[in-house]
């Protein structure tokens, strides 16, 4: 392979709101669309991706199932961070703990598309900006989304290369409709000043967290790999991420049948 593979960072400065969930199902999904794929976990603390594809090697092996598998890439400090965004792959998924940290500011300063999901609720719109009590309005970016701009900024002058931004809502719930409406006409504005994409994001589903012990994911679920029982539920679970994959312009081809 030649060129430089697209790195993608999956941040916000909020633990739980699903960088972990969204990293390893967008690598799992890049890897069926038979993609190389790297994955850097930089969440020392927690290492849910790290862990998720440790399970992974570890279930396929016992099962004796073949499915595809992404490099794990180490990078402890910035020597191996920086190899490791170098690995000869098609994309880099690179997790990002739930705070500031170098490496995690070294990994946004590299990236190609920035991917941050949050929370659907007032509560994380913060970590995206500041929002004034009585009005509600826009006051200014956060801190984190003035570093991806910086970051943004230092792409284009730096690197002359174009990043790109996307939010994506995470854990929909069907039952707030007014909450959602008013989250919505926020990040708009926002999405405006800071310059992201807003795209469609997840639902709230059991599937998106049941498979982690076997570092599966619903993508990976077929006739011989079943180890939760199937449901159309299931159906729409793959569709969602394939349409977050072509918010993402990760991949161009038509939805699956
Ligand atoms: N869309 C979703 N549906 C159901 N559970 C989710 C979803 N997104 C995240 N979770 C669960 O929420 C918790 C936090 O998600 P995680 O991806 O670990 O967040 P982060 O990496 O940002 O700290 C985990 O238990 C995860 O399984
Ligand atoms: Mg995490």
């Amino acid at each position: 392979m030649s060129g430089r593979a697209k790195v993608i960072v999956v941040g916000n400065e909020k633990g739980g709101a699903g960088k972990s969930t969204v990293s390893t199902h967008v690598a799992v999904a890049l890897l069926h669309e038979g993609a190389r794929v790297g994955v850097v976990d930089l969440d020392l603390r927690q290492r849910s991706t790290d862990h998720f594809f440790a399970n992974r090697l570890a279930w396929t092996k016992a099962q004796g199932v073949d499915l595809p598998h992404p490099d794990v890439l180490d990078a402890r400090d910035e020597a191996e961070l920086s190899k490791a965004l170098a690995a000869d792959v098609h994309f880099i998924i690179v997790d990002t703990p739930g705070a500031d940290t170098l490496l995690s500011r070294v990994a946004h300063q590299a990236a190609d598309l920035v991917v941050t999901p949050m929370n659907d609720s007032f509560v994380d719109f913060d970590m995206l900006g500041v929002v004034d009590p009585l009005s509600l309005t826009v006051v200014k970016p956060s801190l984190y989304a003035e570093a991806v701009w910086e970051a943004k900024k230092q792409a284009a002058v730096v690197r002359r290369e174009s990043m790109d931004w996307v939010v994506l809502r995470n854990r929909l719930a069907s039952s707030e409709p007014r909450n959602r409406k008013r989250v919505d006409e926020r990040i708009a504005t926002l999405a405006r000043r800071v310059g992201f994409r807003p795209v469609a994001g997840l639902r709230d589903r059991v599937i998106y967290r049941e498979l982690f012990p076997f570092g599966l994911t619903v993508s990976d679920l077929s006739a011989k790999v079943r180890p939760v029982p199937v449901s159309f539920a299931h159906v729409s679970a793959r569709q969602e991420l394939r349409t977050l994959l072509q918010d993402m312009d990760l991949v161009s081809a038509p939805a699956e049948a």
